[in-house]
């Protein structure tokens, strides 16, 4: 039963069993954060580990801490840390570089051992990243054609002549869900391998590559992993696909013997061959601490808890009087939706500017997305009562002074999702 009053909120956090983990982050007193989709909250361990790792390591052991103090293991140690939550298993994850580098560096691999196969597949309107990494690498390699089609056209582009399919399973505007197991299925279908862009799933939501057979993935730490701005990326190549797999970006740590200095290249065994130069020790002493707070913590609880927030948020967003102005463009179906929600206003930008003026963090994303994100170790129903209450306010007063102006309602279509929804337009 969802509750229905502020007094039933308080009384649903009482009895949570995920409320406790919200004393491991570092949130200020007035604010509700719903960005964690972007940029996860600050973890005390990963306060402390930060800490430690410069006053005890770097200001203590300095150089040998490199062996001594485990820094050069730093991406395997961690991939193998966050490989569970994938998953995965140790040795299929790495930690590093960046998530828009990390696809680099797979989809160059994957384009090395190509054959006849010559289209890279993707689906417009995926995060920029992902579009732009696979147009650079095909003005690199002129054979490569990269197919850019609306998600409705994608099973139809996906053909023979494909060579990798690269995807986003929860879109980073609507939260819209592939089914991750089907499209592996049906890309595999004709001899294609995929690329699976987890930026905004993991942490969130449970993900098996293994059960599913993914080939490859790559994502973000900073979200719902909460590693800290601008933490590394990671990758995941499954481990038979591993062997075949070389490496473009040939840095000297994905050598197999770095420390020989030699000539001549001899990719690492297995995934630490797709290391490339020097680990960023205090990014990852962040990442590490922060996935302290997953420790024991079942990730099935979390995503009960993000439908549960979401669905709340949904319904009390709906029942408000300015409700009308507001038009859901996540999908209103939990099983399709990642931890975020998106609805679209006509006035969204200088809304969610007044909503962060009173503590309530969410984004903007043009032309007219409001976007929340929904963080089950540290959000509270009552935050999600109090935010929507705030939001009724703040679209209130945009609604009234529209109105005053002359506002009339025109029904639409959302530009970049194609949803159907009504817009207020002044004249
Ligand atoms: C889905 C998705 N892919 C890739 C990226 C890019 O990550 P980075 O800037 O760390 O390379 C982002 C960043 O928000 C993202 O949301």
């Amino acid at each position: 039963m969802q509750p229905r009053s502020r007094a039933e909120c308080i009384e649903r956090d009482r009895v949570d069993s995920l409320a406790a983990h919200r004393e491991q982050f570092r949130l200020p007193e007035d604010v509700i954060y719903l960005d964690g989709n972007s940029l996860g909250a600050l973890t005390r361990s990963a306060e402390r580990q930060v800490a430690a790792v410069m006053q005890e390591q770097w200001g203590v052991d300095l150089i040998r801490s490199w062996s001594e103090n485990g820094w050069l293991d730093y991406p395997s140690r961690l991939g193998d840390r966050i490989a569970p939550l994938i998953g995965a298993s140790p040795g299929e994850v790495l930690v590093c570089d960046s998530t828009s580098i990390d696809l680099f560096k797979i989809v160059s691999a994957v384009a090395l051992q190509r054959g006849k196969r010559r289209k890279l597949v993707t689906e417009l309107g995926n995060f920029p990243t992902d579009l732009y990494v696979l147009r650079g690498l095909a003005r690199l390699v002129p054979e490569l054609d990269v197919v850019a089609v609306p998600r409705e056209e994608l099973s139809a582009a996906i053909d023979h002549e494909t060579l990798l399919v690269v995807l986003t399973h929860v879109h980073y505007r609507t939260a819209e869900m592939y089914d991750l197991a089907a499209m592996t299925a049906h890309v595999h279908s004709v001899g294609a391998r995929i690329v699976w862009d987890l930026s905004h799933s993991i942490g969130a939501l449970p993900i098996d590559l293994g059960l599913s057979e993914g080939d490859f993935a790559v994502g973000c730490t900073y979200k719902y992993l909460n590693g800290g701005p601008g933490a590394p990326g990671f990758l995941y190549v499954r481990r038979d696909l591993q062997a075949a797999l070389q490496p473009v970006l040939s840095g000297w740590l994905g050598d197999a013997r770095p420390f020989d200095f030699l000539d001549d290249y001899l990719p690492a065994p297995g995934i630490d061959r797709h290391r490339c130069g020097t680990p960023p020790v205090l990014a990852y002493a962040a990442l590490e601490g922060a996935l302290n707070v997953f420790d024991g913590v079942d990730v099935e609880s979390i995503r009960r808890k993000s439908i549960e927030l979401s669905d709340l948020f949904i319904a009390l967003v709906e029942d408000l009087p300015q409700a009308e102005s507001l038009h859901l463009v996540s999908p209103r179906d939990p099983a399709r939706r990642g931890s975020h929600l998106s609805f679209a206003h006509a006035d969204a930008g200088a809304v969610m500017q007044r909503l962060i003026k009173r503590g309530v963090i969410g984004d903007f994303r043009a032309p007219d997305l409001l976007r929340f994100g929904l963080t089950p170790l540290y959000l509270r129903f009552v935050d999600v009562w109090d935010a929507v209450q705030i939001l009724g306010e703040e679209i209130g007063r945009t609604f009234i002074d529209k109105n005053k102006l002359g506002a009339r309602h025109e029904e639409g279509t959302h530009r970049q999702t194609g949803f159907h929804v009504g817009l207020v337009r002044t004249d």
